[in-house]
This record gives structure tokens, sequence and C-alpha cells, in this order.
């Protein structure tokens, strides 16, 4: 199976955990835009989604799907989004769409966060993927010496603004082994404005794309 059919696969599995009657949260991505593919199949029984990027938000509604503001909505049973690598504590990299910051703030409404990845996302340590972070433009500079002084090289992702508005900084060399300790720290650097390491707002849940099916692994 491509990368592809095993995206597709994890994203029609994913519907088993929308729950009928309930809004959905939805992040952002290639394996994000099947479930989306998959959830206009039963829109009629959902009464809809919160998004994590106008991407996102303008496939749901392409198909149908109605988006609630997640500034008007106070919990969410569920929200499923992808990731760029995934650990054995459901611990994740997030980014590589410039979503993170909205796609954090999602999955905060959320109790549940359910992962949709094909397995090549599964890492032992977190960190061979370049480590996403929207920063204020003016601390750039800054933040990236905040980053060599770890042993990460920080670049900026060229030509992309995210949905705020912001750069992207991606830090490539870290070898991330205490995800939650180190996803607090950068929080508290002044100019962060989200930091793409999903420790504290870990997956509950991996639907994770095998050639041998779908493997659920429940943290
Ligand atoms: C977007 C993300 C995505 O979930 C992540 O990049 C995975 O994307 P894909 O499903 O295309 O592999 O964090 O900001």
């Amino acid at each position: 199976m491509t990368q592809d059919e095993l995206k597709v696969l994890v994203a029609r599995a994913a519907l088993d955990h929308v729950v009928p009657g309930e809004l959905v949260g939805v992040g952002t991505g290639s394996t994000v835009n099947h479930f989306i593919d998959a959830l206009a199949t039963m829109k009629d029984r959902i009464r809809g989604a919160v998004s994590s990027s106008n991407q996102s938000t303008a496939r749901l509604q392409a198909r149908g799907i109605r988006v609630f503001d997640a500034s008007k909505v106070e919990a969410l049973p569920v929200y499923i989004d992808g990731a760029d690598e995934i650990d054995g504590q459901g611990c994740m990299i997030k980014g590589g769409g410039a979503a993170l910051t909205r796609e954090k703030i999602v999955a905060d409404l959320s109790g549940c966060f359910v992962c949709i990845v094909d397995a090549s996302k599964r890492v032992d340590v977190l960190g061979a993927f370049p480590l996403p972070v929207e920063v204020i433009a003016m601390a750039a500079p800054q933040l990236a010496r905040r980053f060599a002084a770890l042993g990460g090289t920080a670049t900026l992702r060229p030509g992309v603004l995210t949905d705020n508005g912001h750069p992207l900084l991606d830090v490539r060399g870290l070898r991330i082994t205490d995800p939650r300790a180190l996803e607090s720290e950068i929080n508290q650097w002044p100019g962060v404005v989200t930091v793409g390491l999903f420790a504290r707002h870990r997956a509950r849940v991996c639907l994770l794309g095998t050639a041998q099916g779908v493997e659920t692994v429940v943290f």
C-alpha cells in the first residue's frame, strides 16, 4: 500500500470515533483531508465541525459540513488530526502544515485527541522531523539563538505565514527525550506563539495505518 492509501485507511477508521449528534474537532493536512472526505458521508448525523485552519474550513464547507467558530464552543467530545511524528506515549510533533496554533487551540477544547497517521510517523524519540514553532517576527533571531543553545538549528520557513499572520521557525537537530519538559520550557520564551510539540495535548488514541491494516493504540 502507498503512504496515501494508508492515510485513507486511517481517515476512514476515524469515523468510528465521531460522536453522532455532536460537533467534531478537525485538524489540518493531507490525512485530515481524507478524513473530511469520509466525514461528508455522515454529515447529516453530526452537528458540524470546529476547524483548525482556513484550508480545512474551506474543504469542510465545500462538502456541506457546517463549521462552528471555536470561540463559540465550550467543549468537543473528540478532536481528530494527523501528526508529523508520534512517540510511544502519544506525544507528537505537529505543524508541518503550519496550522499548529489553531490545532492546539481546538485540541484543547477536547479531552480526546485521536491521531490518524501512517506508520512512517511512529518514532521512538521525537525530533528527526524539524520542530515547527510559530513566532512573533521580531523575536525570531533571539529565539534561534535559544534553540542553538539547546543544540538545534532554527531556520525561518521560507515564504510561509500562518493563518494568524506569523512566521514559522523549523528547528532541526533536536533529540526530544522529555517532550513535556521541553514544551513547557519553550512556552516560556518571549516571542513564541506556539511550539509544535503536543505533549500536554498528546494523543489519547492513535490509529496507525500499517500494511496489515489499522492498528489502534490507546495511551
Ligand atoms: C499540520 C499538521 C499535520 O497534522 C501534519 O503536518 C501531518 O500532515 P499530513 O497528514 O499531511 O502528513 O500538523 O499543521
